[in-house]
């Protein structure tokens, strides 16, 4: 079975308080089994990811927001793949709905960017999810198919030779995040055998080394009912993240052993 992979996407909150907190819980236990990932804004990742090395949590790492697809150059206030892994990190966030909607970033930006943060080593975690009027037109696939055409290299090109999942797709229907009415768990299991689908026809090798993830109001009450479909791979948190309480039970729900 896939390793398990659960995400916290602070997006802009939370403090090195938080990133204490919730380390100093899985030191406690839980949390075996599972990759977690913490997602702070960028000024913390350093800090974070050396908080990280100095606990020896096996399967904890950090990871950015987003990044800029260019490796260096006159783009102020934006960050390079380099520079994220520089700072520590073996994770980033991409295409998240919030960056598509509130920053405009396109479907071929992702692309771009999945294949920067791959170039630096970094794990890409590339969000995908259909707005609510989308899926009431019946297009959630279709939705979900015009992101992931861009990442047809990305996925073709496969990754090196490692045995690690070096992606993880994160289905995150628009209308559950922060809504706090998560997908039904049977409805996203069905969109993440679809993306399956879709990785593994543009590179049959590279669905192996993806982990599809789940978004949108995952919270304490249903991480338990996502993670028991076959095919959910974990889960990318954003508001239950904020608790350290919450985001440690999200980690022990379902996969703890
Ligand atoms: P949410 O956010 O858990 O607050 O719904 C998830 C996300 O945006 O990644």
């Amino acid at each position: 079975m896939t390793r398990p992979l659960i995400a916290a996407n602070w997006k802009m909150n939370g403090d090195l308080a938080l990133a204490e907190a919730v380390i100093a819980g899985l030191a406690e236990g839980g949390g075996g089994g599972v990759d977690v990932l913490l997602c702070p804004p960028f000024v913390y990742l350093r800090e974070v990811a050396r908080m990280v090395r100095q606990a020896k949590a096996a399967g904890l790492a950090v990871g950015a927001q987003n990044l800029d697809y260019h490796a260096h150059g006159a783009f102020t206030g934006e960050v390079s793949a380099a520079m994220i892994a520089d700072a520590g990190c073996e994770y980033v966030i991409v295409g998240h709905s919030e960056r598509r909607a509130l920053f405009g970033e396109s479907d071929a930006d992702v692309a771009r960017k999945a294949q920067a943060a791959r170039g630096a080593g970094l794990a890409a975690v590339v969000c995908v999810g259909e707005t609510f009027a989308e899926r009431e037109a019946g297009r959630t696939e279709a939705v979900v198919e015009a992101q992931l055409a861009p990442l047809a290299g990305f996925f073709a090109e496969g990754a090196g030779s490692g045995d690690g999942c070096d992606f993880a797709v994160a289905y995150e229907p628009v209308w559950a995040i922060g809504s706090g009415q998560s997908a039904a768990p049977g409805d996203a299991r069905a969109v993440h055998e679809f993306i399956r689908r879709r990785v593994a026809a543009h590179n049959p090798a590279a669905v192996g080394r993806a982990r599809v993830i789940y978004g949108g109001s995952v919270k304490p009450g249903n991480a338990a009912a996502l993670f028991a479909e076959p095919g959910i791979d974990g889960a990318l948190v954003g508001g239950a993240s904020l608790a350290a309480r919450d985001f440690l039970s999200i980690i022990r729900s379902g996969y703890a052993d």
